[in-house]
């Protein structure tokens, strides 16, 4: 079985008060989730902040995004080390908002992953198809793209060691629009099965997780999937008693496999 991961994706959003109050809401409720790993993302200025309020707890620290470069003359970026010194966890790589607006392309999702590996944090790599992409019947060809851009590179088998895989289709994102159960369960079985075919051992110990208008209302039924181990968390993460319920429903999951 493998271990169910909730992570909590702020993007934007919070301020130097509502960040640590949300954080220590989390953090309070985690210990019922004995056997659910946890983690929230704040925005980079919120880190210490929320840093403070899950330190020694069960609940991981995470970020957005990393810089592809090592540390040096890059105004305005964070390095992965930056990150693993101040006691970060996991980090996204790839989501689809960094991929439409910021340029992560796959070269640079491919960089970052090995940014972070280097650093030893967990790498929660993004994936996932546009809605006319689905539409025009693509869904898979684009998510074997992204996917077979690090299974394809020298050191793949290394940078799997450390990796999650979220499975987020770009159409269900802040939409209310959520994958049915079975559209993403469909989707987290070929994301398995491509990764077994570089290393079956690898595919079945990868979590992969689902993101995409998650809610209290529909996180069993998602979680009560066989290859869906968890989830990434948008708008529901905002609200303690939200992202806590779906934490709930992720423990349920350990109880049914
Ligand atoms: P929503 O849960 O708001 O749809 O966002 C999902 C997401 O992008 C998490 O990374």
């Amino acid at each position: 079985m493998r271990t169910p991961l909730v992570i909590g994706n702020w993007k934007m959003n919070g301020t130097l008060a509502s960040a640590p109050a949300l954080a220590s809401g989390v953090r309070v409720a985690a210990a019922q989730f004995a056997g659910v790993e946890t983690a929230v993302c704040p925005p980079f200025l919120h880190l210490a902040a929320v840093h403070a309020a899950v330190a020694d707890g069960p609940v991981a620290l995470g970020v957005q995004n990393i810089c592809d470069f090592a540390p040096g003359a890059y105004t305005g970026e964070i390095a992965a080390e930056m990150l693993a010194d101040f006691g970060v966890r996991f980090v996204l790589v790839g989501h689809s908002e960094r991929r439409a607006l910021f340029g992560d392309t796959d070269a640079r999702v491919l960089a970052k992953c090995r940014r972070a590996h280097a650093a030893g944090l967990t790498t929660v790599l993004c994936v996932g198809e546009t809605l006319s992409e689905r539409q025009e019947g693509r869904t898979e060809t684009v998510i074997a793209g992204q996917i077979d851009a690090l299974l394809e590179a020298s050191d793949a088998l290394s940078l799997l060691e450390n990796l999650v895989i979220a499975y987020e289709p770009v159409w269900a994102i802040g939409t209310g629009e959520t994958a049915t159960p079975e559209q993403a369960q469909a989707v987290h079985h070929f994301i398995r099965t491509r990764l077994a075919g570089l290393s079956p051992v690898i595919a079945n110990a990868m979590r992969v997780l689902y993101g995409g208008s998650v809610k209290p209302g529909n996180a069993a039924e998602l979680f009560g999937m066989p290859d869906i181990d968890g989830g990434l968390i948008g708008g529901a993460a905002l609200k303690a008693e939200d992202f806590i319920a779906i934490c709930g429903a992720a423990r349920a999951r350990l109880a049914s496999f």
